[in-house]
C-alpha cells in the first residue's frame, strides 16, 4: 500500500477590493444576477456569471420548483445558456455570488457536487480551464485556478471509452 497526496491550493482575498478590476466587476455582476433567482423555497439566491474567451458574459441564477429535486443551481443554468448561445467558445472565468435571505452572505459558497461535475465536463469539452471566483455580499473571496481542482478522482468520459 502507498498513500497518494492530493494538494489543493487556492487564492484567498480579504475582500472584493483586493481583486483585479476585471474580477471585481465579474463578482459584482454575479451578485446582481442573484436578483433574477427563483428561490421561493430556500430564499437562498445564487448568481453565476461566465466570461467567455470572446468577451461575452453569460448569466444564470438558481431556479427552484415545488417539486424540490427539479430545482437547478445557478451554475448549471449558466452553463446551459453558455452552451446554447456559444457552443464552441470556451469559458475563461466564472464568478458565483449569493444572497441568503435567512442568514449571512458574508463568506464564499462553493459549487455543489453536481455543478462541479458539470463545470469539469465543460472544461474538458472545450479543452480550456475555467477559473472560479467565489464570494458573497461581503467578506473573503476565493479564486480557484480551474474547476477540475474541486473534484479530485473525478469520473470522466475517459472511463467510458476505456
Ligand atoms: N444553489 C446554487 O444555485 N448554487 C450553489 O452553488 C449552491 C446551491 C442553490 C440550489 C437551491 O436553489 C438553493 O441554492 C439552496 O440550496
Amino acid at each position: 500500500m502507498k498513500k497518494e497526496d492530493y494538494r489543493f491550493t487556492f487564492e484567498v482575498y480579504d475582500s472584493i477590493e483586493e481583486l483585479s478590476e476585471d474580477d471585481a466587476m465579474l463578482l459584482r455582476e454575479a451578485h446582481k444576477v442573484t436578483q433574477k433567482a427563483y428561490a421561493p423555497y430556500s430564499h437562498f439566491r445564487v448568481g453565476a456569471i461566465a466570461q467567455l474567451k470572446n468577451g461575452a458574459l453569460v448569466k444564470g441564477s438558481n431556479q427552484e420548483n415545488a417539486s424540490f429535486p427539479i430545482g437547478l443551481c445557478a451554475e448549471r443554468v449558466m452553463l446551459a445558456s453558455a452552451a446554447s448561445l456559444y457552443p464552441d467558445v470556451p469559458i475563461k472565468t466564472v464568478a458565483v455570488s449569493y444572497d441568503n435571505e435567512n442568514g449571512r452572505s458574508s463568506r464564499p459558497i462553493s459549487p455543489c457536487g453536481i455543478c462541479r461535475q458539470s463545470l469539469l465536463e465543460y472544461e474538458t469539452k472545450l479543452n480550456h480551464p475555467i477559473r472560479i471566483i467565489l464570494g458573497g455580499l461581503s467578506g473573503k473571496v476565493y479564486s480557484i485556478e480551474r474547476a477540475g481542482m474541486l473534484l479530485p478522482l473525478s469520473f470522466t468520459a475517459d472511463e467510458l471509452n476505456g
